[in-house]
C-alpha cells in the first residue's frame, strides 16, 4: 500500500530505507529536461494509442490515458503544473499526474516500455523539431546575404590573404562565400536530420517487450521513418547528439569568421561597414564609441559550441552498451548548443539587411597595396613574358612605386616602359580596379556578371 505522503517513486517497489535528499538532487533531471515535456507527452499518446490498437490496453484505457496526458500538456502550458525533485525526471513526473489524475489506466501506460527508449525517443523527437528550425534560420541568413550581394554586386574593395591586401575583389563576391559556408552547413543539419530520424520506442530496457507490440505503427504515428532495427543500439545511441553538435560547431566557426570580418570592417581604420545602432553598444566611459558586441558575442559564443561537442564525445567514450546514467548528461550540452546556434542565426538574420556599406572607403582602402599587381604580371603574360620574368618586373615597378609614393596605376607609360618594353598605354585598363575584377570573369570569379549568376543560381538552390 502507498502512502500519502510526497509522491511515492514509481520504482520504490524494492527499496526499505528513502533515497538519501542530496542523492536525491544529484541523480534528478527534471530542473533541465522538463522542457522535453512536449515531446514526451506525444510520445506517450503514440505508445498508448499503438498499445490499444495491439489490444495490450482497451479503448476505453487509451481514451482516458490520451485525454489525461493532454490535459497535462495544457496545465504545464498554463504554468499550473508541480514539478517533483522526487519524481526525478520529466518521464515520471508526468506518468505520476497522470495517474493522480486518471487512476488505474494511468499505471498502465508504461506497459511494454522503458525510461530508455522514452528518454531517447523524446530527444530525437526534440532536436528533430530544433534542426528543422535552425534550417529555416540558416536560409533566412542565407537569404539575407543573397540580398546584400545583389546590391553590392558591383561594389569593389581590396580582398585579403593574410590580412594583407591581395587582389580587387567585389563585396557581393565576398557575401557569396558567406553564402556557401553557410549552404554546407545547410546539407549537414539535413543529413543529420535524416539519420536522427529512427525510433528507439519498443526497446524497452534494452532487450525489447514481452508484449505483441507494433513498432512500425508507433513509429508513423510519430513522423519517424523508421523503428531502430536493435533494441541495445536504441537505447544506448547518442550519435545523434554528437552529430548535431559537431554540424552546430561547424556553424559557429563559420559565423565567428564571419563576426571577426565585420568587427574589423567596422573599425575607423577600415570603415568598410556600419552595423545599425540597433546591432551595436555604446560605452560608460568612452562618449565616441560604437562597439559591435553583438558579432564579438557570437564570436565568444563559437567557443561554448565545441566545448559541448568535447563533452558529448568524453560522455560516450567507453560506455559499455547499454544505457547508463551518464547519459542524462547528455541534456544540458545539448540545449545549450542549440540555444547558443539558434540566437547567433537569428541576431545574424537580423542584423545583416541592415548593414550599410561605405564604397567609398572600400575603393581607397583597395587603391593602397598594389592590389593590381597581378593584373599587369598576367597582361606582361599576354604579351609573351614567361610568368616568372613578369612577376620579376612587376616586383621591380612595385619597389619603384613604394620608393615614389605612388601606385602603379600613377606611373606615366615612360615609367612603366622602363620596367619591360612590352608594356603598351592600352595596360592602363588593367590596372583600374574595375578592369582588374570584370577580368576575373568565370565561373567562381569575382566579376559583377559572375557574381549575378552565383546569385541567380543560388536562389533557386535556397528555395528548393
Ligand atoms: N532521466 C533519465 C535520463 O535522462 C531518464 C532515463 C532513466 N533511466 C534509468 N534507467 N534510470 O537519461
Amino acid at each position: 500500500m502507498s502512502e500519502q505522503q510526497p509522491p511515492a517513486k514509481p520504482w520504490s517497489g524494492r527499496f526499505n530505507a528513502p533515497t538519501d535528499a542530496f542523492v536525491e538532487a544529484f541523480t534528478a533531471s527534471v530542473g533541465f529536461d522538463r522542457r522535453l515535456y512536449r515531446q514526451d507527452i506525444a510520445g506517450s499518446i503514440a505508445h498508448a494509442t499503438m498499445l490499444a490498437r495491439c489490444g495490450i490496453l482497451s479503448e476505453a484505457e487509451r481514451d482516458l490515458i490520451v485525454a489525461g496526458l493532454e490535459r497535462i500538456r495544457d496545465r504545464i502550458e498554463a504554468g499550473d503544473f508541480a514539478w517533483s525533485v522526487t519524481l526525478e525526471d520529466v518521464h515520471m513526473n508526468i506518468e505520476s499526474a497522470l495517474t493522480g489524475d486518471i487512476g488505474e489506466a494511468g499505471k498502465k501506460l508504461h506497459t511494454g516500455r522503458s525510461r530508455n527508449d522514452q528518454v531517447a525517443t523524446d530527444i530525437r523527437l526534440w532536436l528533430r523539431d530544433e534542426i528543422d528550425a535552425i534550417a529555416a534560420e540558416l536560409r533566412r541568413l542565407q537569404r539575407a546575404l543573397l540580398n546584400l550581394a545583389e546590391r553590392e554586386a558591383e561594389t569593389v574593395m581590396p580582398g585579403f590573404t593574410h590580412l594583407q591586401t591581395a587582389q580587387p575583389i567585389t563585396f557581393g563576391h565576398h557575401m557569396m562565400a558567406w553564402f556557401e559556408m553557410l549552404d554546407r552547413d545547410h546539407g549537414r543539419m539535413a543529413d543529420c536530420r535524416r539519420r536522427l530520424n529512427r525510433m528507439p520506442l519498443g526497446a524497452a530496457a534494452l532487450a525489447g517487450t514481452t508484449f505483441p507490440i507494433d513498432r512500425a505503427y508507433t513509429a508513423e504515428l510519430l513522423g519517424f521513418d523508421a523503428p531502430m532495427e536493435n533494441s541495445l543500439d536504441a537505447v544506448s545511441d547518442r550519435d545523434f547528439a554528437i552529430e548535431f553538435t559537431s554540424a552546430a560547431a561547424l556553424v559557429m566557426m563559420h559565423l565567428s569568421r564571419m563576426s571577426e570580418e565585420l568587427v574589423i570592417w567596422s573599425s575607423a581604420q577600415f570603415g568598410f561597414i556600419e552595423l545599425a545602432d540597433a546591432f551595436c553598444t555604446g560605452s560608460s566611459i568612452m562618449p565616441q564609441k560604437k562597439n559591435p558586441d553583438v558579432p564579438e558575442l557570437v564570436r565568444g559564443k563559437s567557443g561554448r559550441v565545441f566545448g559541448h561537442l568535447m563533452a558529448l564525445l568524453t560522455l560516450m567514450k567507453a560506455q559499455p552498451l547499454a544505457y547508463n546514467k551518464d547519459n542524462q548528461e547528455d541534456k544540458e550540452p545539448l540545449f545549450d548548443t542549440v540555444d547558443s546556434l539558434r540566437g547567433s542565426l537569428k541576431i545574424f538574420a537580423d542584423m545583416v539587411p541592415a548593414i550599410t556599406c561605405r564604397p567609398d572607403m572600400m575603393r581607397t582602402a583597395a587603391l593602397k597595396g598594389f592590389a593590381t599587381a597581378t593584373d599587369l604580371a598576367d597582361y606582361l603574360v599576354r604579351k609573351g613574358t614567361p610568368f616568372r620574368d613578369a612577376h620579376e618586373v612587376v616586383g621591380k615597378a612595385v619597389a619603384y612605386c613604394i620608393d615614389q609614393e605612388k601606385d602603379l596605376a600613377d606611373l606615366t607609360l615612360e615609367e612603366l616602359r622602363r620596367f619591360s618594353e612590352a608594356i603598351d598605354t592600352e595596360v592602363f585598363e588593367v590596372l583600374t580596379l574595375e578592369g582588374s575584377v570584370a577580368a576575373r570573369n568565370h565561373l567562381g570569379g569575382t566579376a559583377p556578371g559572375q557574381v549575378r549568376a552565383a546569385i541567380a543560381r543560388a536562389r533557386q538552390r535556397v528555395d528548393d
